[in-house]
Protein backbone atom coordinates (compact mmCIF):
# COMPACT_ATOMS: atom_id res chain seq x y z
CA UNK A 1 0.00 0.00 0.00
CA UNK A 2 0.88 3.14 -0.72
CA UNK A 3 0.68 5.70 2.33
CA UNK A 4 0.90 9.37 2.18
CA UNK A 5 2.23 9.70 5.78
CA UNK A 6 1.53 13.01 7.81
CA UNK A 7 3.98 16.11 7.27
CA UNK A 8 4.04 16.92 11.05
CA UNK A 9 4.10 19.32 13.56
CA UNK A 10 1.95 16.95 15.26
CA UNK A 11 3.30 16.93 18.79
CA UNK A 12 3.01 20.58 18.67
CA UNK A 13 -0.74 20.84 17.86
CA UNK A 14 -1.25 17.91 20.54
CA UNK A 15 0.60 19.95 23.10
CA UNK A 16 -1.36 23.32 22.30
CA UNK A 17 -4.88 21.25 22.40
CA UNK A 18 -3.91 19.69 25.81
CA UNK A 19 -2.87 22.46 27.05
CA UNK A 20 -6.15 24.07 25.85
CA UNK A 21 -8.20 21.77 27.43
CA UNK A 22 -6.67 21.82 30.53
CA UNK A 23 -6.60 25.13 31.43
CA UNK A 24 -9.99 26.39 30.42
CA UNK A 25 -12.19 27.62 33.18
CA UNK A 26 -15.03 25.19 34.44
CA UNK A 27 -15.30 21.64 32.89
CA UNK A 28 -11.69 20.36 31.55
CA UNK A 29 -11.65 18.20 28.26
CA UNK A 30 -9.33 16.85 26.13
CA UNK A 31 -10.51 15.73 22.53
CA UNK A 32 -11.31 12.34 22.07
CA UNK A 33 -9.28 12.16 18.65
CA UNK A 34 -6.43 11.64 21.11
CA UNK A 35 -7.13 8.29 22.24
CA UNK A 36 -5.92 6.55 18.67
CA UNK A 37 -2.38 6.44 18.94
CA UNK A 38 -1.07 2.73 18.95
CA UNK A 39 -1.79 1.14 22.53
CA UNK A 40 -5.24 2.83 21.78
CA UNK A 41 -6.05 1.80 18.59
CA UNK A 42 -4.94 -1.77 19.63
CA UNK A 43 -7.48 -1.38 22.43
CA UNK A 44 -10.56 -0.04 20.52
CA UNK A 45 -9.92 -3.35 18.40
CA UNK A 46 -10.44 -4.93 21.77
CA UNK A 47 -13.43 -2.85 23.05
CA UNK A 48 -15.01 -3.84 19.34
CA UNK A 49 -15.00 -7.73 20.39
CA UNK A 50 -16.24 -7.06 23.74
CA UNK A 51 -19.81 -8.74 24.62
CA UNK A 52 -21.25 -5.34 26.46
CA UNK A 53 -20.18 -3.24 22.87
CA UNK A 54 -21.81 -4.48 20.93
CA UNK A 55 -22.45 -1.58 18.21
CA UNK A 56 -19.06 -2.79 15.79
CA UNK A 57 -20.90 -6.38 15.15
CA UNK A 58 -24.14 -4.50 14.07
CA UNK A 59 -22.31 -2.31 11.98
CA UNK A 60 -20.11 -5.58 10.43
CA UNK A 61 -23.23 -7.56 10.73
CA UNK A 62 -25.64 -4.70 8.06
CA UNK A 63 -22.11 -4.25 5.98
CA UNK A 64 -22.20 -8.26 5.53
CA UNK A 65 -25.92 -8.47 4.98
CA UNK A 66 -26.68 -6.24 2.90
CA UNK A 67 -22.94 -4.98 1.26
CA UNK A 68 -24.69 -5.74 -2.26
CA UNK A 69 -27.73 -3.71 -1.71
CA UNK A 70 -26.10 -1.22 -0.70
CA UNK A 71 -23.12 -0.78 -3.32
CA UNK A 72 -26.44 -1.53 -6.01
CA UNK A 73 -27.67 1.57 -5.13
CA UNK A 74 -24.88 3.50 -5.43
CA UNK A 75 -24.26 5.71 -8.62
CA UNK A 76 -21.09 4.84 -9.66
CA UNK A 77 -18.07 4.26 -11.31
CA UNK A 78 -17.01 5.13 -8.19
CA UNK A 79 -13.58 5.45 -5.98
CA UNK A 80 -14.07 4.88 -1.97
CA UNK A 81 -12.77 6.85 0.25
CA UNK A 82 -13.23 5.90 4.43
CA UNK A 83 -12.69 8.54 7.21
CA UNK A 84 -11.55 6.91 10.10
CA UNK A 85 -11.20 3.26 8.64
CA UNK A 86 -9.47 1.64 11.80
CA UNK A 87 -8.76 -2.02 11.26
CA UNK A 88 -10.51 -2.08 7.78
CA UNK A 89 -12.33 -5.45 8.43
CA UNK A 90 -16.14 -4.50 8.09
CA UNK A 91 -14.89 -2.56 4.82
CA UNK A 92 -14.66 -5.84 3.54
CA UNK A 93 -17.75 -6.59 3.07
CA UNK A 94 -18.25 -3.57 0.61
CA UNK A 95 -15.37 -3.97 -1.28
CA UNK A 96 -15.98 -7.17 -2.19
CA UNK A 97 -19.19 -6.29 -3.36
CA UNK A 98 -17.82 -3.08 -5.24
CA UNK A 99 -15.00 -5.71 -6.84
CA UNK A 100 -17.50 -7.77 -8.65
CA UNK A 101 -18.80 -4.54 -10.77
CA UNK A 102 -15.57 -2.66 -11.40
CA UNK A 103 -11.73 -2.42 -10.30
CA UNK A 104 -11.99 -0.32 -7.44
CA UNK A 105 -9.51 2.34 -6.22
CA UNK A 106 -9.88 2.69 -2.24
CA UNK A 107 -8.74 5.16 0.19
CA UNK A 108 -8.70 4.95 3.76
CA UNK A 109 -7.74 8.51 5.46
CA UNK A 110 -6.94 7.41 9.48
CA UNK A 111 -4.97 9.51 11.73
CA UNK A 112 -3.36 6.51 12.84
CA UNK A 113 -0.46 5.22 11.51
CA UNK A 114 -0.66 1.73 12.80
CA UNK A 115 -4.66 1.55 12.31
CA UNK A 116 -3.73 2.57 8.39
CA UNK A 117 -0.76 -0.64 8.26
CA UNK A 118 -3.42 -2.96 9.90
CA UNK A 119 -6.33 -1.65 7.44
CA UNK A 120 -3.79 -2.68 4.72
CA UNK A 121 -3.15 -6.18 5.85
CA UNK A 122 -7.02 -7.03 6.37
CA UNK A 123 -7.74 -5.88 2.92
CA UNK A 124 -4.84 -6.50 0.51
CA UNK A 125 -6.10 -9.74 -0.79
CA UNK A 126 -9.24 -8.10 -2.65
CA UNK A 127 -8.89 -8.85 -6.10
CA UNK A 128 -9.29 -5.76 -8.30
CA UNK A 129 -8.86 -3.15 -5.31
CA UNK A 130 -5.78 -1.09 -4.77
CA UNK A 131 -5.41 1.13 -1.79
CA UNK A 132 -3.88 4.27 -1.10
CA UNK A 133 -3.99 4.99 2.76
CA UNK A 134 -3.80 8.96 3.69
CA UNK A 135 -2.62 9.57 7.41
CA UNK A 136 -4.73 12.73 7.30
CA UNK A 137 -7.28 14.73 9.20
CA UNK A 138 -10.76 13.43 7.89
CA UNK A 139 -11.90 16.05 5.69
CA UNK A 140 -7.92 17.35 4.37
CA UNK A 141 -7.83 13.43 3.78
CA UNK A 142 -10.85 14.21 1.62
CA UNK A 143 -9.84 16.73 -0.11
CA UNK A 144 -6.80 15.20 -1.59
CA UNK A 145 -8.72 11.96 -2.06
CA UNK A 146 -11.22 14.31 -3.95
CA UNK A 147 -8.43 15.69 -5.95
CA UNK A 148 -7.45 12.27 -7.67
CA UNK A 149 -10.72 11.00 -8.71
CA UNK A 150 -10.65 10.76 -12.74
CA UNK A 151 -13.35 12.27 -15.07
CA UNK A 152 -16.66 10.83 -14.55
CA UNK A 153 -15.78 9.02 -11.16
CA UNK A 154 -18.17 9.30 -8.64
CA UNK A 155 -16.89 9.29 -4.65
CA UNK A 156 -18.55 6.52 -2.10
CA UNK A 157 -17.32 7.83 0.97
CA UNK A 158 -17.61 5.89 3.96
CA UNK A 159 -18.07 6.95 7.79
CA UNK A 160 -18.88 4.40 9.55
CA UNK A 161 -18.69 2.79 13.03
CA UNK A 162 -21.03 5.89 14.48
CA UNK A 163 -18.06 8.32 14.85
CA UNK A 164 -20.27 11.19 13.64
CA UNK A 165 -21.88 10.66 17.29
CA UNK A 166 -18.31 11.60 18.83
CA UNK A 167 -18.99 15.05 17.36
CA UNK A 168 -22.11 17.34 19.59
CA UNK A 169 -24.98 16.96 17.56
CA UNK A 170 -24.78 20.16 15.56
CA UNK A 171 -20.66 19.97 14.88
CA UNK A 172 -22.17 16.70 13.40
CA UNK A 173 -24.01 18.18 10.78
CA UNK A 174 -21.39 20.62 9.85
CA UNK A 175 -18.86 18.33 9.44
CA UNK A 176 -21.57 16.17 7.17
CA UNK A 177 -21.82 19.74 5.20
CA UNK A 178 -17.95 20.45 5.19
CA UNK A 179 -17.70 16.59 3.52
CA UNK A 180 -21.01 17.36 1.18
CA UNK A 181 -18.96 20.61 0.07
CA UNK A 182 -15.83 18.45 -1.21
CA UNK A 183 -18.73 16.43 -3.12
CA UNK A 184 -20.24 17.10 -6.05
CA UNK A 185 -24.21 16.05 -6.80
CA UNK A 186 -24.56 12.42 -6.54
CA UNK A 187 -21.57 10.96 -4.97
CA UNK A 188 -22.57 9.29 -1.82
CA UNK A 189 -21.76 8.48 1.82
CA UNK A 190 -22.60 5.73 3.81
CA UNK A 191 -22.83 7.00 7.25
CA UNK A 192 -23.00 4.45 10.10
CA UNK A 193 -25.01 5.69 13.43
CA UNK A 194 -25.72 3.90 16.62
CA UNK A 195 -29.25 4.60 18.24
CA UNK A 196 -30.57 5.04 21.15
CA UNK A 197 -31.03 1.82 23.30
CA UNK A 198 -31.77 1.39 27.42
CA UNK A 199 -29.75 3.48 29.66
CA UNK A 200 -27.86 0.85 31.04
CA UNK A 201 -27.62 -1.37 28.17
CA UNK A 202 -25.72 2.25 26.84
CA UNK A 203 -23.83 2.63 30.21
CA UNK A 204 -22.13 -0.89 29.82
CA UNK A 205 -20.96 -0.36 26.63
CA UNK A 206 -18.72 2.38 28.16
CA UNK A 207 -17.85 0.39 31.36
CA UNK A 208 -17.09 -3.09 30.67
CA UNK A 209 -16.80 -5.73 33.47
CA UNK A 210 -13.20 -6.71 31.88
CA UNK A 211 -11.90 -2.80 32.24
CA UNK A 212 -10.73 -2.63 28.52
CA UNK A 213 -12.57 0.59 28.35
CA UNK A 214 -10.90 2.46 31.18
CA UNK A 215 -7.97 1.23 29.74
CA UNK A 216 -8.36 2.76 27.00
CA UNK A 217 -9.15 6.11 28.51
CA UNK A 218 -6.62 5.78 31.25
CA UNK A 219 -4.57 5.46 27.91
CA UNK A 220 -4.99 9.32 27.28
CA UNK A 221 -2.91 10.13 30.20
CA UNK A 222 -0.53 7.72 29.77
CA UNK A 223 0.12 8.95 26.15
CA UNK A 224 0.27 12.23 27.29
CA UNK A 225 3.17 11.29 29.96
CA UNK A 226 4.97 9.47 26.57
CA UNK A 227 5.05 12.66 24.60
CA UNK A 228 4.49 15.51 26.70
CA UNK A 229 6.35 14.30 29.38
CA UNK A 230 4.04 14.62 31.71
CA UNK A 231 4.03 13.61 35.31
CA UNK A 232 0.20 11.89 35.06
CA UNK A 233 -0.28 9.58 37.69
CA UNK A 234 -2.31 6.74 36.29
CA UNK A 235 -3.41 5.15 40.01
CA UNK A 236 -5.11 8.73 41.06
CA UNK A 237 -7.80 8.43 38.31
CA UNK A 238 -11.00 6.52 37.59
CA UNK A 239 -13.19 5.69 35.10
CA UNK A 240 -16.39 7.16 34.46
CA UNK A 241 -18.99 6.68 32.37
CA UNK A 242 -22.39 9.09 32.72
CA UNK A 243 -25.80 9.32 30.94
CA UNK A 244 -26.52 12.76 29.30
CA UNK A 245 -30.21 12.15 29.07
CA UNK A 246 -30.41 16.03 27.70
CA UNK A 247 -27.80 14.96 25.27
CA UNK A 248 -28.34 11.89 24.35
CA UNK A 249 -25.29 10.92 25.15
CA UNK A 250 -23.01 8.50 27.27
CA UNK A 251 -19.85 10.63 28.32
CA UNK A 252 -16.77 9.39 29.54
CA UNK A 253 -14.33 11.20 32.05
CA UNK A 254 -11.34 10.57 34.06
CA UNK A 255 -11.98 11.28 37.82
CA UNK A 256 -9.48 12.87 40.21
CA UNK A 257 -8.84 10.68 43.19
CA UNK A 258 -7.76 13.03 45.11
CA UNK A 259 -6.18 16.87 45.06
CA UNK A 260 -3.15 17.21 42.84
CA UNK A 261 -1.09 18.89 40.46
CA UNK A 262 -0.14 17.42 37.24
CA UNK A 263 3.38 19.13 35.36
CA UNK A 264 3.02 18.94 31.43
CA UNK A 265 6.69 20.67 30.22
CA UNK A 266 5.86 20.02 26.49
CA UNK A 267 2.25 22.15 26.70
CA UNK A 268 4.29 24.49 29.53
CA UNK A 269 1.40 23.90 31.99
CA UNK A 270 0.74 22.84 35.48
CA UNK A 271 -2.72 21.44 35.60
CA UNK A 272 -4.36 21.71 39.59
CA UNK A 273 -7.19 19.02 39.86
CA UNK A 274 -9.43 18.94 43.11
CA UNK A 275 -11.03 15.63 44.43
CA UNK A 276 -13.86 14.34 42.38
CA UNK A 277 -13.05 16.84 39.73
CA UNK A 278 -13.44 15.02 36.25
CA UNK A 279 -11.81 15.69 33.16
CA UNK A 280 -14.60 15.14 30.10
CA UNK A 281 -12.79 13.29 27.42
CA UNK A 282 -15.62 11.96 25.26
CA UNK A 283 -19.28 12.04 24.55
CA UNK A 284 -20.95 9.29 22.07
CA UNK A 285 -24.41 10.70 20.81
CA UNK A 286 -27.24 8.16 19.95
CA UNK A 287 -30.02 8.97 17.34
CA UNK A 288 -33.24 7.94 16.78
CA UNK A 289 -33.69 6.80 13.51
CA UNK A 290 -35.45 9.28 11.68
CA UNK A 291 -33.69 12.46 12.77
CA UNK A 292 -30.65 11.05 10.58
CA UNK A 293 -33.28 11.91 7.30
CA UNK A 294 -33.51 15.62 9.00
CA UNK A 295 -29.43 15.69 9.22
CA UNK A 296 -29.06 14.52 5.92
CA UNK A 297 -31.44 16.86 3.99
CA UNK A 298 -29.23 19.83 6.47
CA UNK A 299 -26.56 19.23 5.24
CA UNK A 300 -26.88 19.15 1.52
CA UNK A 301 -27.54 15.75 1.02
CA UNK A 302 -30.96 13.25 1.21
CA UNK A 303 -31.24 10.10 2.89
CA UNK A 304 -31.63 6.87 0.16
CA UNK A 305 -32.00 3.99 2.39
CA UNK A 306 -31.74 2.89 5.85
CA UNK A 307 -30.56 -0.69 7.20
CA UNK A 308 -31.39 -1.05 10.71
CA UNK A 309 -29.84 -4.29 12.39
CA UNK A 310 -32.33 -6.06 14.79
CA UNK A 311 -30.03 -7.73 17.47
CA UNK A 312 -27.89 -4.06 18.59
CA UNK A 313 -30.36 -0.58 17.62
CA UNK A 314 -27.57 0.53 14.61
CA UNK A 315 -28.56 1.88 11.38
CA UNK A 316 -26.21 2.11 8.46
CA UNK A 317 -27.98 5.31 5.83
CA UNK A 318 -27.09 5.88 2.35
CA UNK A 319 -27.28 9.49 2.13
CA UNK A 320 -26.40 11.22 -1.54
CA UNK A 321 -25.40 14.55 -2.51
CA UNK A 322 -27.98 16.68 -3.38
C1 LIG B 1 -15.13 5.50 17.71
N1 LIG B 1 -16.33 5.76 18.51
C2 LIG B 1 -17.52 5.71 17.70
C3 LIG B 1 -16.43 4.93 19.73
C4 LIG B 1 -17.75 5.25 20.47
O1 LIG B 1 -18.51 4.32 20.74
O2 LIG B 1 -18.00 6.43 20.73
C5 LIG B 1 -15.25 5.15 20.65
C6 LIG B 1 -15.40 4.45 21.97
N2 LIG B 1 -15.29 5.02 23.13
C7 LIG B 1 -15.46 4.14 24.09
N3 LIG B 1 -15.73 2.98 23.53
C8 LIG B 1 -15.66 3.14 22.19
Amino acid sequence: MLVHAIATNATYEFASDVRAGLSRPGQKELPSKYFYDDVGSALFEVISRLPEYGLTRADERLLRRHGSDIVDRVPGPVAVAELGSGSGRKTRWLLEALSRRQRTFYYPVEISHSALIMCERELRDIDSVSIVGFEREYLDGLLEVAACRKRGQHLFVLFLGSTIGNFDRLAGIKFLANVRKVLVPGDSLLLGTDLEKPPLQMLRAYDDELGVTAAFNLNLLSRINRELDADFDLAQFSHQATINSAARSVEMHLRSKRRQAVTIPASEVVVELQEGETIWTESSHKYSANEIFQMASDSGFHCEAQWIDQQWPFAENLLIAD
